[in-house]
């Protein structure tokens, strides 16, 4: 991976117009998780318990209980399309380490970076048939492979999909990784220099097409002038382009994608809506980076994902209010609050009811290793190599049953 993380890399730039520095990161950061994947497989060790008298009074010593962590089979994994390989190996790494063979259905936009990056593999030394590549629609394959009764364990990241995979997979272990509405909560008493270069990283980073960026922006009436002035004047650097050039904003995925962020810019301004960097502007796939300030609970905005280079704000009186906003939403992955005072960041993240809270910095999924889960309709089990190669291995107990007579120990 790391030998071949330029080539990668510049499929990365052609197939999802992902920016040269982040298509650069991306294959950088898959052979570090894979790694570190390695390191915490070798680990993973099994376990043996003995029935001990003290806590089971009247019963004797004779029993050992030995527990073996073993394989499910064959782990099925599906990334999405933008991070075809290095949501590609959060779970094909974990998979083998815990001695599972491996199908990859790579995204339809992201299908040669990931069969690219399966050849590492193969060059590596994984042998034949430990990993197995089927590339095709969705929509056309996908109820064939996560239906299907060779497969032991789903590990799906993408939009609703994800639901119906859920309801039809049946009795398989299943972690799925689903979209997001992630809230950045900015209180009175928080850094608003700090919170507007977030706010900007965050929601606009690969054209905000993340699971994990900013998607509303949640200001306290009193420092919301402010935060927007700052917010705004940071979008207004952003460079527009192609990602060869490794401009900030680059063309969403597809032309069904943009008229869908389109759809919720024009919802939202037929409503009341401010666009601070207006007028709205596209050009094919290509949609400039707009703040829209003003959201009202009405706007489809202030609930839906635009997965797009789109980024509302919606000033409300009180802390109280944007948690209530954040927990009434059906999406709950991850969120971030603004604050100098860690008391009221703890109290914030505790009554925030999803699967992250990041405090004093913009939603994000790294580093690779920690846990990240979506809460309700954003996801269900928990990823993080440790939990990865949990989900992805079966217990497997024998008690040896000894005559008491032999059992000296202890
Ligand atoms: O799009 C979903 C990804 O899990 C987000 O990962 O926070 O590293 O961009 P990221």
């Amino acid at each position: 991976m790391r030998e071949n993380a330029k080539p990668i890399a510049d499929v990365l730039v052609q197939e999802v117009a992902k920016g040269r520095n982040d298509s650069n990161t991306e294959a950088v950061r898959s052979a570090d998780l894979l790694s570190y994947t390695a390191e915490e497989g070798v680990r993973f060790f099994s376990e043996s318990k003995l029935l001990t008298s003290d806590a089971f009074p009247g019963q004797d010593r004779t029993k050992i209980c030995l527990t073996a962590k073993v394989p499910l089979g064959v782990v099925l994994c599906i990334p999405p399309f933008n991070y075809p390989v290095n949501l590609a190996v959060s779970k094909i790494g974990p998979a083998l380490m815990a001695g599972n063979s491996v199908v990859l259905k790579p995204p339809t936009q992201g299908s040669v970076a990931g069969l690219l990056m399966v050849q590492c593999f193969h060059a590596a030394g994984v042998p034949p048939g430990v990993i197995n590549v089927v590339t095709g629609r969705g929509s056309e394959i996908g109820d064939y492979l996560t239906t299907h009764l060779g497969v032991n364990c789903i590990s799906f990241t993408g939009g609703d999909t994800g639901i119906d995979i859920c309801k039809k997979a049946g009795m398989v272990p299943i972690q799925m990784e689903l979209g997001g509405k992630d809230a950045a909560i900015v209180c009175e008493d928080a850094d608003l220099d700090l919170a507007a270069t977030h706010i900007v990283k965050g929601g606009f980073s690969y054209s905000g097409q993340r699971c994990t960026a900013v998607k509303i922006v949640l200001a306290m009436e009193s420092v919301a002038d402010a935060l927007v002035a700052k917010v705004a004047a940071g979008v207004a650097k952003l460079s527009v382009g192609m990602p060869e050039d490794n401009a900030a904003i680059t063309p969403v995925i597809s032309a069904s994608s943009a008229d869908f962020i389109e759809g919720l810019v024009k919802d939202a301004q037929a409503k009341g809506a401010t666009l601070v960097n207006g007028p709205y502007r596209r050009e094919g796939n290509l949609i400039w980076p707009l703040l829209i300030d003003n959201i009202t609970p009405d706007m489809r905005l202030a609930w839906e994902e635009p997965f797009g280079p789109v980024v509302p704000v919606m000033r409300v009186p009180s802390v109280d209010a944007a948690v209530a906003h954040v927990n009434g939403n059906r999406l709950a992955l991850q969120g971030c609050v603004f604050t100098k005072d860690i008391d009221q960041a703890i109290a914030i993240s505790d009554a925030m009811e999803t699967g992250t809270v990041q405090i004093n910095s913009a939603p994000a999924r790294g580093p690779d290793h920690f846990p990240f889960q979506g809460f309700r309709d954003s996801g269900i089990g928990s990823q993080g190599v440790q939990n990865s190669l949990a989900l992805m291995t079966k217990v497997k107990t024998t008690v040896l049953n000894l005559p008491k007579a032999s059992y000296q120990m202890g």
